[in-house]
């Protein structure tokens, strides 16, 4: 399958139609922002490492009975996806606490949660990307009742898979971000990326943070740490 015409740029990524409408082809960039896009930079290698790690999980996911847009990967940056019409929504979980969830309710970073907490926030960057509740979702009709159902009940087993899976690579996952899409039949699949852009990784026993907040909070380290969760993964070599 062949890019035939861009047809969205992201900040992220870029998204090629192909000669099936069916599919597309997703490119990851090396393009880093942060803070709605007033933050910006770039991470050497990062597109690599976000499309063969999002491919891994996906096709661990789907393995483990979760429905995904992944399809085959192409190369180090490009992979071939079923097209799908985003839900408009940034599904967040959160194990343990960090990041605005800890400057929204005061609770120190890292304390870990009783039971896990689902968040759904409206995906508009005009507006930053406010949270939303599931009235609110329905009420506006960003999704059914019956979507947020599917979508709620594929999170929490996402996950419990990659929690467990994480765990064997000696991470804690503290928390990450989804995306689900339609089909033209209206099936909920997982659709955008699992990657270090999108998840917080911990060292299990360091705490040493090896993903995307090392550029967010200018650490330093921040090639290092994607290089080093694609040795976790095994992906490396
Ligand atoms: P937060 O603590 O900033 O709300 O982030 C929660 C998780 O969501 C964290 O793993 C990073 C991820 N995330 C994204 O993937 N995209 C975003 O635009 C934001 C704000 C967070
Ligand atoms: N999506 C955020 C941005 O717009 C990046 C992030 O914090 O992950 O810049």
């Amino acid at each position: 399958m062949e890019k035939i015409e861009l047809m969205y740029e992201g900040k992220a990524k870029k998204v090629y139609s192909t000669d099936d409408p069916a599919y597309c082809i997703v490119s990851y960039k090396d393009d880093a922002t942060a803070f709605n896009g007033e933050k910006k930079g770039t991470i050497v290698g990062k597109g690599v490492v976000n499309n063969r790690m999002s491919n891994f999980m996906f096709k661990l996911l789907e393995k483990n009975g979760i429905p995904t847009d992944f399809v085959e990967e192409l190369n180090d940056r490009d992979a071939v996806l079923k097209r799908v019409e985003i839900v408009p929504l940034e599904v967040i979980v959160r194990n343990k606490a960090a990041g605005s969830f800890s400057k929204r309710f005061g609770v120190p970073e890292g304390t870990a949660f009783k039971t896990p907490t689902l968040e759904y926030c409206l995906k508009d960057d005009d507006l930053g990307d406010p949270m939303m509740n599931d009235s609110q979702i329905i009420a506006i009709g960003a999704a059914t009742q019956d979507e947020l159902d599917s979508i709620a009940k594929y999170t929490l087993k996402i996950n419990e898979i990659m929690i467990d899976f994480f765990k064997q690579c000696k991470v804690d996952l503290i928390d990450f971000k989804i995306e689900f899409g339609r089909l033209p039949d209206g099936t909920i699949i997982l659709a955008d990326e699992i990657s270090p852009d999108t998840c917080r990784f911990w060292d299990v026993e360091t705490g040493e943070k090896l993903d995307k907040d090392r550029f967010r909070r200018d650490m330093g380290g921040v090639e290092e740490a994607y290089a080093e969760m694609m040795k976790r993964v095994g992906l490396d070599g």
